[in-house]
């Protein structure tokens, strides 16, 4: 099933180019997929006191939700490729006051830059769909390693399941404009079943007709 998947031929380098150029507008041209992360962070549902890491916070919208709510006894760390999506997150967690909870880093999710087992929860949302279909098991590997035993980890991302005609519209773009349309739908539940986390939860939803799936899965 995931051999329907259009690959992503951009190298990292473009995707780093492609955020920076668009991180100051990013929260007007992507406003309406912020209702979806909720979603995520909903299924998520993070405590006090936990150690919860995002993976391409892009503009920190989610990030400032799970310092909120991990409180002063948690820790919110997050990473990102561009330096762009990188200051205006680290603006906007100053201007909340939570800099003392949330420490974010330019790094590539395929790389984690933590110890082993350093996370109760992690969050992903519109970012799993990013990466070419040989990257995904490598990005999902490093989120599990990094979660100890029993950790969570949420993903909402655009989805394949039921395809219908927007679904093919976007694969078309994506192809056509490689590098500005770099995500293209997944197949997410399969996906995290497929790198050995247990499914707890699955929604799905859609979002001018393209599905949507938000899955939580636990390090079993
Ligand atoms: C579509 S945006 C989603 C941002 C945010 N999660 C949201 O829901 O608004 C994807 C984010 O992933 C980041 N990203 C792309 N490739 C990455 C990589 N290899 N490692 C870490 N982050 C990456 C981009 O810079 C961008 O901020």
């Amino acid at each position: 099933m995931q051999d329907d998947v259009s690959p992503v031929n951009r190298p990292r380098e473009a995707a780093r180019a492609v955020y920076n150029s668009m991180s100051r507008w990013y929260d007007m041209m992507a406003g309406s997929e912020a209702k979806y992360a909720d979603m995520g962070l909903e299924m998520l549902t993070v405590q006090p006191g936990e150690r919860v890491l995002e993976i391409g916070f892009g503009t920190g919208r989610s990030l400032i939700a799970l310092a909120r709510t991990v409180g002063e006894s948690g820790s919110v760390r997050g990473v990102d490729i561009s330096d762009g999506m990188l200051a205006v997150a680290q603006a906007r967690v100053e201007k909340a006051g939570l800099s003392e909870r949330v420490e974010l880093t330019l790094d590539d999710a395929a790389a984690l830059p933590y110890e082993n087992a350093a996370f109760d929860a992690a969050f992903m949302a519109f970012t799993l769909e990013l990466f070419d279909t040989l990257d995904i098991p490598l990005v999902l590997g490093e989120c599990r390693r990094v979660l100890r035993q029993g950790g969570r980890m949420a993903v909402v991302s655009l989805s394949r399941q039921g395809g219908g005609r927007m679904v093919k519209v976007y694969e078309w773009a994506h192809r056509r404009w490689p590098a500005w349309i770099d995500c293209r739908p997944i197949y997410a539940r399969q996906t995290l079943d497929a790198a050995g986390f247990a499914i707890a939860n699955a929604a799905r939803a859609s979002m001018w007709g393209l599905p949507v799936e938000i899955v939580l899965g636990i390090k079993a």
